[in-house]
């Protein structure tokens, strides 16, 4: 499939694996990439520069194909020093960075200078814009039913990737909801030009996961995720679990007073302990509705072909059917 998606970062299928933190090591970029997607290294996952450096050079020996890094902007007293991140992927060869949260303007100039196509991940059509202003390449709608920080506006794919397609010039991808081949050919009809999957992704052979997390995932339905955090405007949605529902009985207590050091204990360094130790209990982690989607963990190649050779016979078979009716 030839998309502005497949072309901008000369990939086959029109497929991104979005940045997560404790999932996106070299091992998932590459499982990815090398099955025809665009698989991404989340940079602030690695905790130096220098340990970013080894993550890309460990991916470069796994893929020869086209992979990416994420970089997440996120409000803080000590920020990471991203201006040292950004040179190892500038000097590392990478050509693709998924960006995330704040406005990414203050890096981009550097990006551009170094010919590195920027995709920048937002929830709404104003930011959207906003990238689009600034110079990104290409974006990632991120839909209220989306794994992670779907932001404060609700909004959920069915109306926000149109309203996207209607006001946007360059390319974007649907994220958010995405598992499986009606997915890629609903987000196409929409005006997305592919799509990028988080929660499905780690729920495959390759995801460098503890294999209690593929199985939370594949156990859980639809129902099963919750949105914490809320009252301090960082909206998150995660998988529940006993310390979640704990967070959120946390939540009603304090109500409008909620401070973060109140929930510190329930989401603070707790994704080591969930994504390499298993410990599924041990604090909210980011995980999309989704899941009621996911029944199986097949390997990344079985998951985007699968998806390529269903959507073929969709829009073949079933849409051009109606047409023939
Ligand atoms: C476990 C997990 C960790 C994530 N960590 C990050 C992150 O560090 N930075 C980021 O930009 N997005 C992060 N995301 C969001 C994903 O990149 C992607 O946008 C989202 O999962 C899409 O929704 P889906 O899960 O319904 O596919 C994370 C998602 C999950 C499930």
């Amino acid at each position: 499939m030839k998309t502005r998606i497949t072309e901008l970062f000369n990939i086959e299928h029109p497929i991104i694996q979005g940045g997560m933190h404790f999932v996106g090591f070299a091992e998932m970029a590459a499982a990815v990439s090398n099955a025809g997607g665009l698989g991404i290294i989340t940079a602030l996952t690695q905790k130096t520069p220098e340990d970013l450096a080894k993550e890309i050079a460990k991916c470069q020996k796994l893929t020869d194909k086209p992979f990416g890094v994420n970089l997440t902007f996120l409000p803080s007293v000590t920020p990471p020093p991203y201006a040292e991140y950004i040179q190892v992927i500038i000097d590392s060869g990478v050509k693709a960075v998924e960006t995330a949260g704040n406005n990414p303007s203050k890096w981009l100039p550097i990006l551009k200078e170094n010919n590195i196509k920027v995709i920048h991940k937002c929830t709404s059509v104003r930011h959207a814009l906003k990238a689009e202003a600034i110079g990104c390449d290409a974006v990632s709608v991120d839909g209220f039913e989306c794994g992670g920080h779907p932001g404060e506006d609700d909004v959920p794919n069915m109306i926000l990737l149109p309203r996207a397609a209607d006001e946007l010039k360059i390319p974007f991808v649907a994220s958010g909801g995405q598992a499986d081949a009606r997915s890629l050919v609903a987000s196409l009809a929409m005006g997305a030009e592919g799509i990028n999957m988080g929660t499905r992704f780690i729920a495959t052979k390759e995801a460098p996961v503890h294999e209690n997390v593929k199985k939370a995932i594949v156990a859980a339905s639809e129902l099963d995720t919750r949105l914490v955090m809320r009252p301090l405007r960082n909206t998150e949605r995660v998988l529940t679990n006993a310390n979640v529902e704990r967070l959120l009985e946390i939540e009603k207590e304090k109500g409008a007073d909620l401070k973060f050091e109140d929930v510190f204990e329930q989401v603070a360094g707790v994704y080591p302990r969930i994504m390499l130790d298993g410990d599924m209990d041990a604090g909210a982690w980011s995980c999309g509705m989704v899941a009621g989607l996911i029944h199986d963990i097949p390997t990344c190649k079985e998951l985007i072909d699968g998806i390529m050779n269903e959507s073929t016979a969709i829009i073949r078979k079933r849409l051009e059917g109606f047409l023939a009716g």
